[in-house]
């Protein structure tokens, strides 16, 4: 069975963008039923940068459960795990860490826009993050990564890094992995001018109630010269559209709603009412599934997820070791 490995780092709760970006084909993947799904909760990775904020991960880990689970990850199919418990992943970062350069650190697109944020001050955790997120996904043999196009230079870095560590011990055992791509690699937060997220404020959240999913909605942005009904309007840059685009699941009909809207006719509050139904008709179930998870049955699932993942993980390490020191 193929294996996918994927991962998200505890930030707080799961937003649009995410379930459109990275939820939706994992749940895909999950229902295909011939692949292994592994969800890493990246709590050390998180700590690049915010270990001041330590004291959040076991909230935002609970959180972030109960969005995968309420929305319909399986942990009877998908193991999830804590990054934290799985010592093996950095004795590999350690090894692995050999094998790279500062400079090809450097030259990877969200490393150096970090540390021209930081004026090159970023620390040493997040300057190893593309050697631990190729820990992550070799130690494990995933032969699939689902990413957003943003992520696809740290895949072709760990497709190199593990290339480099083959060759360097005359082997095969790590495996090169393809980088799957979802359908809406960045969805727009409500002011359409970024990428949703959490510290924008911009976000539609996956357990917002149905008053705060309406207000959003009708403070979305839309086409600034669509003034009047009966003006012609743009689709391109309208995030009502966007959202469409990953909720209505009648496709013609949305068509029909596009050709409308772009020849005049079609006011955007018509268009957000059935936006704010499409959501709701989504969130609604999953918000009541959340409601009936309690933290006993999250620790539950994930010390179990974990307790197999510390199976594979000391079997896999001690391969790389035994190729390492021959
Ligand atoms: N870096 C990813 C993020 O910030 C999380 C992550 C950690 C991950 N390890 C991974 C993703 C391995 C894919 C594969 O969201």
């Amino acid at each position: 069975m193929s294996i996918v490995v994927t991962g998200d780092r505890p930030t707080g709760k799961l937003h649009l963008g995410h379930y459109a970006g990275s939820l939706q084909t994992r749940l895909m993947l999950q229902n295909s039923g011939n692949l292994k799904v592994i969800i890493i909760i990246a709590d050390t990775q998180v700590l690049n940068n915010s270990i001041h904020k330590a004291n959040d991960v076991k909230n935002n880990i609970i959180e972030i459960m109960k969005d995968y689970i309420s929305l319909g990850i399986n942990p009877d199919i998908t193991t999830i795990f804590l990054q934290s418990q799985i010592p093996e992943l950095f004795e590999l970062t350690t090894y692995l860490s050999n094998l790279v350069s500062i400079n090809e650190i450097l030259r990877i697109p969200t490393i150096k826009i970090e540390n021209d944020m930081y004026n090159s001050n970023l620390n040493m955790g997040f300057l190893n993050y593309p050697i631990s997120q190729t820990a992550d996904i070799a130690l494990f043999g995933a032969e699939y990564v689902p990413v957003g196009v943003d992520q696809l230079p740290i895949i072709h870095f760990a497709n190199d890094l593990i290339q480099k560590f083959n060759h360097s011990f005359n082997t095969a055992y790590l495996k090169t992995v393809n980088p799957l791509l979802s359908k809406t690699p960045k969805l727009n937060g409500i002011d359409g001018r970024n990428k949703m997220s959490k510290s924008l404020n911009n976000a539609i959240f996956l357990s917002d109630d149905e008053k705060t999913i309406k207000e959003k909605v009708f403070q979305m942005y839309t086409d600034p010269n669509h003034l009047k009904i009966s003006d012609p309007g743009k689709i391109e840059g309208n995030v009502v559209f966007e959202c469409l685009d990953v909720f209505h699941t009648n496709k013609n009909e949305l068509n029909n709603l596009k050709e409308q809207y772009q020849k005049g006719g079609l006011g955007d509050t018509h268009l957000k009412n059935i936006l704010f139904n499409d959501i709701n008709d989504f969130l609604s179930p999953t918000r009541e599934i959340r409601e009936k998870l309690n933290n006993d049955y999250i620790i539950d699932i994930l010390n179990t997820g974990t307790s197999k993942i510390k199976i594979l993980a000391e079997e896999s390490i001690q391969n790389i070791k035994s190729l390492i020191f021959k």
